[in-house]
């Protein structure tokens, strides 16, 4: 019985293997007049191995139908490989073919456009350079559950399918099966109430309404799931499904908060270093060659910590020409915030104490009456890569927040109903998976780190 084995496996064999078969897809064939070598690669890792296959091995006689990107199985012996730069290669005894690729198969050269590649998103992760990035993608996701679990935080489901706007921006996609031709009105509304729900739902753009419920019975808590936005923003750094994680923590405050989301980012960062080596290796040398210092800078340092009101004074007095003026009240804008951390602090950097006015309605509002206890953490290409906040666990004060949002009490009555019931401080944030693997990768496109990109008028596969 032949034993089936992956690349990963093979590569790190300490003796030969007699008897062994394995099945992937070819990347390069060369022929010579009496032999063949072929490189495969079955996703496994990053590195392919070299099949030696001749006149003897079952199956030479069909060697023209083992072109690039067909899938094929091999059978024969793990051997010590005389050639460079590779430890074990593998003498056929029998080759076939399981799915021949047809003449136009588009990945016959080696290097294309992240562009190009976008546009062949079912057939890009066969490539180095995808394949690599969809396994950090999922080793990272794996060390987050790690961070986690080793802290004592328990992980919550939160639904998908939702009848509130977490963060009150109406950046939702609408849920119903209605008839879209023949929509039931009542006063010249849709009537919602002939709906599957019997009223308005969306697909959540943040877990975090319903996992302080669980925070506040729990006590630390996270989500991890994707979530949703209909925000009509073309940029290099949104997309309209993304993969958010949201910690939750009770009886901890903003200081806590911004800990927590600096220990996350900086043991991510570190786990990468550590665990994804020739698959990081790919980005470090052919796409961004600062990438590695600073990957280690965000490990080094402390981040700096700044209040908004600060922030708003360093970019007034920077002299840096702005499309849009920095002033107190307004947003940050995402020129702003790269230029905080690239430029002026050269590291991370924690803004919080946000005004009011430019923050979701369940953020706690300080004693300055102004001020909210937010804090995004912004990292040098990306801006912001976490926001969060200590929530307002003052239930009057809540009300007042929600009325202010013109957002109704019925609708958030369970909501409040924690803040009623043994309320307690309690903080959280968002990070966007997507814009971490960016960071660590040094992708330019969120389009390129995720498998199947949802962006406005674009949903091809
Ligand atoms: O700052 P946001 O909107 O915060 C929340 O949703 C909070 N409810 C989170 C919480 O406190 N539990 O989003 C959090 C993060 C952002 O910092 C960013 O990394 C990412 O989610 N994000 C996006 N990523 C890709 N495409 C988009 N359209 C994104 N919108 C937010
Ligand atoms: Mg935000």
């Amino acid at each position: 019985m032949n034993e089936k084995l992956r690349i990963h496996e093979l590569l790190n064999a300490t003796d030969p293997l007699s008897e062994i078969e394995i099945s992937g897809w070819v990347r390069t064939r060369r022929d010579s007049k009496d032999f063949s070598f072929i490189e495969i690669n079955d996703g496994s890792c990053f590195s392919n191995i070299q099949i030696i296959a001749d006149q003897e091995t079952t199956g030479y006689d069909e060697i023209q139908k083992f072109s690039t990107g067909s899938a094929i199985t091999v059978t024969g012996k793990l051997a010590r490989s005389p050639g460079k730069g590779q430890k074990w290669e593998i003498m056929a005894t029998s080759i076939s073919i399981i799915g021949g690729a047809a003449e136009d198969y588009p990945l016959q050269k080696k290097r294309h456009s992240d562009e190009f590649l976008r546009t062949i998103a079912h057939l890009r992760p066969r490539t180095n350079k995808y394949g690599a990035l969809f396994r950090i993608r999922s080793k990272l996701s794996q060390a987050i559950h790690q961070f986690f679990n080793e802290r004592g935080f328990f992980w919550i489901h939160t639904p998908i399918i939702t009848g509130s706007d977490c963060e009150g921006a109406g950046e939702m996609f609408c849920v119903t099966n209605l008839d879209l031709n023949a929509i039931p009105k009542k006063d010249n509304k849709a009537d919602f109430n002939e709906d599957f729900f019997g009223k308005q739902a969306h697909l959540t753009v943040s877990g975090q309404l319903p996992l302080e419920s669980y925070c506040l019975s729990l006590g630390k808590v996270y989500s991890f799931g994707p979530t949703f936005r209909s925000e009509n923003s073309n940029t290099s750094r949104h997309i309209a499904e993304f993969w958010m994680v949201e910690p939750e923590v009770a009886f901890a405050d903003l200081q806590a908060n911004m800990q927590l989301g600096e220990e996350f980012i900086k043991y991510l960062t570190q786990y990468t270093l550590e665990h994804c080596g020739e698959d990081l290796e790919v980005f470090l040398k052919f796409v961004d060659k600062d990438l590695l210092s600073r990957l280690e800078n965000i490990i080094d340092k402390k981040f700096s910590r700044i209040s908004y009101t600060h922030a708003i004074e360093i970019l007034q007095s920077s002299n840096k020409a702005f499309e849009f003026i920095p002033s107190w009240g307004k947003d940050l804008q995402s020129e702003h915030e790269r230029f905080l951390t690239e430029e002026y602090f050269k590291q991370p950097v924690i803004v919080s104490d946000y005004p009011e006015a430019i923050k979701a309605f369940y953020m706690r509002i300080n004693d300055d009456n102004k001020t909210v206890a937010a804090m995004d953490i912004l990292v040098p290409k990306i801006g912001e890569i976490i926001g969060g906040s200590q929530r307002e666990e003052r239930l009057d004060k809540l009300s007042t927040r929600l009325q202010a949002n013109n957002l109704s009490e019925e609708d958030y009555w369970w909501y409040l109903e924690t803040r009623k019931f043994g309320s307690a401080p309690h903080s959280g944030f968002g990070l966007g998976l997507e814009r971490f693997l960016m960071l660590v990768t040094g992708a330019n496109n969120i389009r390129d780190v995720i498998s199947f990109p949802r962006t406005p008028k674009h949903l091809e596969f």
